[in-house]
């Protein structure tokens, strides 16, 4: 292996798109060197997909610290102990530093379910049901500063039908992101991503 890389999952609840990453993994389709969980919450049901697919748990509590930078740092140490490289958010619902976005710098992923810029926050999928744009979608970026924000690696529209109730654009954005973030993931670890300016070029 090339660049080797360890990559670390954060999740905070259901764990799907946790799922459709180690499927791909299994499935050998991303080549990764090793692959842990990173989880705040001990209810996640992300942990008992973690422990079946038999995948190191990291669970860590921000209760357990002071502040916001103590829990950071905790996490960290414990990156450092399995010398991640590499970082996908997925469905981890909690801001990160700025202070940390710098220490990983360009090897921290997010999805989100909308097409950013539009529909930042928590409820992406409810806010474009509302207001009906003709279409929405997913996106897959590297992190920066701002919330839902920095440079896109993958972006796929998906279509709202008048007759779409909210569980069938849910069903739909949910089958997409478990495609899109296993190819974003595979483009980076076969180092097929450069960032110039801001901006992600493939090849
Ligand atoms: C996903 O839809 C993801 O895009 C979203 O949380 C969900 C987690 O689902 N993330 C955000 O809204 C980030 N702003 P999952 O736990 O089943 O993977």
């Amino acid at each position: 292996m090339k660049n080797p890389i360890n990559l670390a999952i954060f999740a905070s609840g259901n764990g799907s798109n946790f799922s459709a990453i180690v499927k791909a993994i299994k499935q050998k389709k991303i080549k990764v060197r090793s692959v842990i969980l990173v989880c705040d919450k001990p209810e996640a049901f992300v942990i008992q997909r973690a422990q079946k697919a038999k995948i190191p748990v990291v669970l860590i509590r921000r209760e357990d610290f002071v502040n916001r930078g103590d829990f950071e740092e905790g996490i960290v140490q414990r990156l450092k102990n399995y010398k991640i490289n590499l970082i996908v958010l997925a469905g981890f619902m909690r801001i990160l530093s700025v202070s940390f976005v710098k220490l990983y710098h360009n090897r921290v992923m997010n999805i989100h379910p909308s097409l950013l810029p539009d529909f930042k926050g928590a409820h992406a999928i409810e806010d474009a049901f509302k207001h009906k744009p003709s279409f929405t979608g997913v996106t897959v970026h590297f992190i920066d500063e701002q919330v839902d924000n920095g440079p896109v690696i993958l972006q796929q529209k998906v279509k709202i039908n008048k007759s779409d109730s909210l569980f069938l654009l849910e069903r739909r954005i949910h089958a997409l992101e478990h495609k899109l973030y296993p190819e974003a993931i595979k483009l980076f670890v076969n180092a097929k991503l450069k960032i110039r300016a801001g901006k992600v070029y493939l090849g």
